[in-house]
């Protein structure tokens, strides 16, 4: 199989010596990457506190993931992680008479269930939608359980254990129908599948950028429909939720009137320089054509796999799968480390193995991975 993207294997050294599948967990460094960690370090250094060139770097990356899910720059805000992107929301949610659902599954990320569970003390009532490994049922279910009562739906794009795709236009479309607000986490699928907010229902959509953004922890962005954002007052805040952050007034509780009214505190600002980087390369090559190639690395995947007899965990269509293929293996996190030894970086989650590539990686790469846990699991 040829590789579209071959000249940008030397973007990342890591390549040279390993072999890097962990992009559900963490992606390759790329030298764009370290660049501008090295640009936002040296400014600091040179010029001490740079309040300009930080600014500058946070609306760049604000713009770069805007244009990566066709939205525009004023519809997004930044946060510390996906998870706190989902507690800003939740604050603005009211949760009172007859609008008390939300609407989650089994399989979605732990962490923002836990915010949606937290709500109830607030009047929230949680739902969880049944999701199996490898299942490809989750979207209808997760659309007949949506009812009048339904407050927020909130759904994994792609899963990050078995990465397994949600239909978000039908689970959003399914929310506006009956009144309901959809919360997309795209953590597994942005830089890796193509999100499009103006052909989508999609309401509110958030990711963080060290899976297939190409970069590190510690930034999240937020997606936040221009007309929905108008209606929501979040009770979580700061004073980069304010019209003018820089206005310094104690006594003015103003909201931006775009999605940066969910803003919190100082936003990551070297992480934002690094999410500038990584997010610019991948929109540079196109994040269509980078999902066509990963979904051609999954059929790759799930044949090796089969052909090997090891026990796949995600769906075997490649079309109803993320670029991660979870195989499972009872001691997943002893054979990570052995895989690594072996020069292959995965990434365990509980009972699976998660093989999970780039655009970077090539068919070799995958099919080297599964017979080499074939050989140590055998
Ligand atoms: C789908 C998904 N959502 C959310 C998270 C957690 O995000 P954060 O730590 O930024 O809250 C992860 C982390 O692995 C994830 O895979």
């Amino acid at each position: 199989m040829n590789h579209p993207f071959s000249a940008y294997r030397k973007l990342f050294p890591i390549l040279d010596n390993a072999v890097q599948l962990s992009s559900c967990s963490q992606s390759a460094l790329s030298l764009p990457v370290r660049q501008a960690i090295d640009d936002y370090l040296d400014a600091w250094v040179r010029r001490g506190a740079d309040w300009g060139y930080w600014m500058e770097q946070v609306d760049l990356a604000r713009a770069e993931f805007a244009r990566m899910i066709h939205a525009d720059v004023d519809d997004i805000a930044m946060l510390g992680s996906v998870s706190d992107a989902a507690s800003s929301i939740a604050s603005a949610l009211r949760f009172e008479a007859d609008r008390r659902g939300i609407v989650t599954t089994t399989l979605d990320f732990p962490s923002i269930c836990h915010v949606w569970l937290a709500q109830q003390p607030r009047g929230a009532q949680v739902r969880f939608v049944q999701a199996e490994a490898g299942d490809t049922g989750t979207t209808n279910r997760i659309v007949d359980t949506i009812d009048a009562q339904t407050a927020l739906v909130s759904v994994s794009h792609a899963c990050f254990y078995d990465g397994q795709i949600v239909d978000i236009d039908a689970t959003g479309r399914a929310s506006r129908e009956r009144g309901a607000i959809q919360f997309v986490d795209a953590y597994q699928s942005a830089g890796s599948i193509a999100i499009d907010v103006r052909e989508q229902a999609v309401d509110i959509l958030a990711s963080g950028a060290q899976k297939y953004l190409l970069g590190i922890p510690g930034i999240a962005f937020l997606y936040v429909r221009p007309d929905l954002a108008r209606r929501l007052t979040p009770t979580v805040t700061g004073w980069f939720g304010r019209v003018n952050p820089f206005e310094f007034n104690p006594a003015n509780l103003d909201f931006a009137a775009g999605a940066t009214r969910f803003n919190t505190g100082t936003p990551p600002m070297m992480c934002a320089s690094v999410a500038r980087a990584s997010m610019s390369l991948l929109n540079e090559i196109g994040i269509p054509a980078i999902e066509a190639y990963l979904t051609r690395l999954s059929a790759v995947a799930i044949e090796e796999a089969a052909r090997l007899g090891l026990s796949i965990a995600s769906p075997t269509a490649p079309s109803a799968k993320g670029a991660n293929t979870a195989i499972r293996i009872p001691n997943a996190a002893q054979v990570e480390a052995q895989m690594l030894q072996a020069g292959y970086v995965v990434s365990a989650r509980n009972d699976v193995i998660r093989v999970a590539p780039h655009f970077y990686n090539t068919a070799d790469d995958v099919v080297g991975a599964l017979r080499e846990l074939a050989r140590l699991t055998r």
